[in-house]
């Protein structure tokens, strides 16, 4: 066996130590016990655990308690450090912003946190952009949860790599994760205009028995973003995930609430190096957002178009309901298809009444993958890429065991 000095420099040890990624995780008993009810409702909790509480306005000021999530957030410190918010049941109006660089847990408070129809928690925000009535500034202003080290590189921007930003913008969170939350964008209750739920850029975000609601871009992953969604709930309408960024959904619910545009527009870039930007559905469901809907919807919904030629997405070993159409993925519009041979809307063993795979071959624009062509993209470790090196293997901010 070779000496610890032969095969790790000390210097590599102390790294490890002290790097803000090892260590830092709450396990998953302690995370139970914070979000778990009780008299003292910071019981149970990691030391400093600042408090969300809707009503605490009114209270004695109280150190560490905050009337919304955002006065939380802004009070903590623009640094590398871990810090942990806990939010006590409520509707919260407001947009949430995170700049901070440091590993960062939001909390809801639950009964039963491995269920996401007991979260008690909602954060909603009321904006849209992008139609004659609602005017047009960037899709940015429209979030109700934003983590992105600037406001310029949280924006969309227009053309074929959207809004420039800044060659020195520093990577934001490094380490964002929210448990047990939902966040819902209500400007009305259908696609009015880009209305988003969620907003990353610059920053790797994992969310867990998380919904996000909204008809129109409900979900942006922007710019060097990587996100991670286990166990969560996403409806919408219209191009419902959109980006630039790397999005890789597990286990969880897709929700067509009419169908519009497609479920995914994504824009890839080969302006950095070379990558796996995309979206990655994985053992998930897609499906009606209810039966009501549903029969209207049969054969009409698209699974993605290309919002630029170099698309990148893959649904996986993903049931898909009747609502999707023989085709699976559309052109952008017949007068601007933006199909290419780098265009990637790719399917491997999905499965569900939405999977025909006689329409998937007459509509031609569906990659439908083999084991062989799907093994580059089949695990989060080979899609999550680290910041200006591009390497693979980004992942140690991703939570498996929730
Ligand atoms: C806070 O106090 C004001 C004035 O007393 C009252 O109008 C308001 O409803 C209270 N808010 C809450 C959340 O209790
Ligand atoms: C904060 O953490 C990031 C990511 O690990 C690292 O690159 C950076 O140097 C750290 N900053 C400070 C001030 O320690
Ligand atoms: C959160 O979302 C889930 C899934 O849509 C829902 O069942 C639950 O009632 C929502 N909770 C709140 C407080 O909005
Ligand atoms: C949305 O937010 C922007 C920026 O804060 C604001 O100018 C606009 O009036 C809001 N739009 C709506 C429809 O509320
Ligand atoms: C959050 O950012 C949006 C723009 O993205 C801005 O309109 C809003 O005022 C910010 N909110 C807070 C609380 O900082
Ligand atoms: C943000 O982007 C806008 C539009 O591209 C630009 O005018 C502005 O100078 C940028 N702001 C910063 C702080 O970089
Ligand atoms: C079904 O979903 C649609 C679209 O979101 C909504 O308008 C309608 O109220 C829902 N119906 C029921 C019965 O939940
Ligand atoms: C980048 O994409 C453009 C088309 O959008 C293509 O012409 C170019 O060859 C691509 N470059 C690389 C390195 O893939
Ligand atoms: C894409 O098509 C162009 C010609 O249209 C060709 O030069 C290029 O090699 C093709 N690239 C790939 C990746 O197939
Ligand atoms: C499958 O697609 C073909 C070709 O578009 C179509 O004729 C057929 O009706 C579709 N089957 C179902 C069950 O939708
Ligand atoms: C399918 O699309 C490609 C371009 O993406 C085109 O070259 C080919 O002719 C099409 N095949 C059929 C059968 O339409």
């Amino acid at each position: 066996m070779p000496s610890i000095s032969t095969s790790l420099s000390w210097l590599s040890i102390l790294g490890l130590l002290f790097s803000p990624q090892s260590c830092l995780a709450l396990s998953k008993k302690n995370r139970l016990a914070c979000q778990k009810a009780t008299h003292d409702p910071l019981k149970g909790c990691p030391k400093h655990t600042l408090l969300v509480y809707a009503g605490s306005a009114n209270a004695t000021a109280k150190k560490n308690v905050f009337p919304s999530i955002q006065s939380a957030v802004l009070s903590l410190p623009h640094d590398n450090s871990t810090q942990y918010i806990l939010i006590l049941p409520g509707q919260y109006t407001e947009q949430v912003n995170v700049t901070r660089p440091g590993p960062l847990y939001l909390l809801g408070q639950t009964s039963d946190a491995a269920s996401l129809a007991k979260n008690t928690v909602e954060v909603v925000w009321h904006n849209a952009t992008g139609t004659t009535t609602t005017g047009s500034y960037d899709n940015a202003w429209t979030s109700a949860l934003t983590i992105a080290p600037t406001f310029n590189s949280s924006t969309t921007g227009s053309g074929p790599t959207g809004n420039p930003v800044p060659e020195d913008t520093p990577f934001g969170n490094f380490d964002f994760r929210a448990y047990n939350l939902n966040f819902t964008n209500d400007y009305l209750p259908y696609a009015a205009g880009p209305s988003l739920a969620l907003s990353t850029s610059y920053a790797n975000t994992g969310f867990y028995h998380c919904s996000f609601k909204s008809y129109q871009d409900t979900i942006y992953v922007g710019k060097l973003a990587n996100s991670y969604m286990s166990k969560c709930e996403i409806a919408g309408q219209t191009d419902f995930l959109y980006g630039f960024g790397t999005l890789w959904i597990e286990d969880s619910d897709l929700l067509m609430r009419s169908c519009g545009g497609g479920i995914i527009a994504w824009k890839g870039t080969n302006t950095t190096y070379e990558n796996k930007f995309g979206v990655y559905i994985h053992q998930s469901n897609v499906v009606a957002a209810n039966s009501s809907i549903a029969p209207a919807m049969v054969g009409k919904c698209a699974l993605g178009r290309p919002w630029n030629a170099q698309h990148r997405s893959i649904f996986a070993n993903t049931y898909l309901d009747a609502s999707i159409r023989p085709s699976g993925y559309i052109d952008w519009s017949t007068t601007a298809p933006r199909v290419s041979n780098y265009t990637f809307m790719a399917e491997y063993k999905t499965y569900g009444p939405g999977w025909n795979k006689t329409g998937r071959i007459e509509g031609n624009v569906t990659h439908i993958l083999t084991e062989r062509q799907w093994q580059p993209y089949s695990s989060p470790a080979k899609v999550f890429q680290f910041f200006k090196s591009g390497k693979a293997g980004n992942t140690a901010w991703v939570d498996w065991s929730a």
